[in-house]
């Protein structure tokens, strides 16, 4: 029996349409039915269950809020992590959870790859920094893979935010000075899969294929929902967020890849399927 925790998220969401496709049983979860900052409840929820595999899809993902919010990003980013690690370790079963880009600093200047040191500019980036260490530490049958920009169809990301802001302005300007991968919650789902089925436990980057601007990214969701407004470049320094974000994230997925045998689609082709499954 497989666990997910933070199953209406948007990876939660697609793992288990992967799942339902290859007739795994799933138990999936979300904060109502087993928050995972309490340890005792995830004890308790873990026992007579039968559980081999907790996929761990929980997070706390708003990097700007984090700021202020620190409390509550470290307990769902570093200690949630490390209870569902030991749960796993107590039943023997495999653990997966998820980290970010944005434990890198930006200053590498071409692709990270996992045997690069982390050095992470935000709360949200430390705390999910903190995760790692605390999983990798305690259990070896876990899987970390960190990830970027993420975007599917259950929750709001950064294309449903351009969609939005598209419908309301004729003009808009977007950042061209951050660098990574738009990545679909689907393809990251797909991916994460068959490298559970590999196991080989560790550390692994998962992003889709080729880098991308905020811009670029923008500007390939308009053009695809047609929308004629003036898309201008902007820079970072002109929005004062909270949050620092590196300039330079793109993760190197080489690692997985070759694991796993398949090599990961590239961003534009994923945000074209995106699109047909919003149906817009
Ligand atoms: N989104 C990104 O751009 C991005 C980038 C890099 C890495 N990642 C990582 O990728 C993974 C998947 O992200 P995602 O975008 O699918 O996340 P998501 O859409 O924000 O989903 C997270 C889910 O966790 C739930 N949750 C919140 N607090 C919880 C708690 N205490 N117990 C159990 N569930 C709780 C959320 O519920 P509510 O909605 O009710 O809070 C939500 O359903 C995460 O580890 C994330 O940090 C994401």
């Amino acid at each position: 029996m497989i666990l997910i925790t933070g199953a209406n998220g948007q990876l939660g969401t697609d793992f288990q349409k992967i799942l339902d496709r290859e007739k795994e049983d799933y138990i999936a979860t979300d904060v109502d039915d087993l928050d995972i900052t309490d340890k005792d409840k995830i004890a308790n929820f873990m026992k007579d269950r039968n559980i081999d595999i907790i996929i761990n899809c929980a997070a706390y993902n708003n990097v700007d809020k984090a700021e202020t919010d620190s409390d509550l990003c470290y307990k769902l980013n570093r200690d949630a992590p490390l209870y569902l690690a030991e749960a796993a370790q107590k039943t023997g079963a495999v653990f997966v959870t998820y980290s970010t880009d944005f434990v890198f600093d930006g200053s590498k200047g071409e692709p990270y790859k996992e045997t690069d040191i982390p050095n992470p500019l935000s709360v949200y980036g430390k705390s999910k920094m903190e995760g790692e260490k605390g999983v990798l530490q305690c259990y070896n049958s876990s899987f970390i893979i960190r990830t970027s920009w993420v975007f599917g169809k259950a929750n709001k990301n950064f294309n449903t935010q351009v969609i939005e802001w598209s419908k309301m302005n004729k003009e808009l300007k977007i950042v061209d000075d951050q660098l990574s991968s738009p990545t679909y919650s689907y393809d990251l789902a797909i991916f994460s899969w068959m490298l559970i089925n590999t196991g080989t436990f560790g550390l692994y980057h998962m992003s889709n294929g080729s880098e991308a601007s905020k811009y670029d990214q923008a500007k390939y969701i308009l053009e695809k929902i047609g929308w004629n407004g003036k898309l201008g470049r902007a820079k970072s320094s002109d929005f004062n967020l909270p949050a620092e974000r590196p300039k330079y994230s793109k993760l190197d997925s080489e690692k997985l890849e070759k694991t796993v045998g398949k090599q990961i689609p590239d961003w534009k082709n994923a945000v074209d399927r995106y699109v047909e499954e919003l149906n817009i």
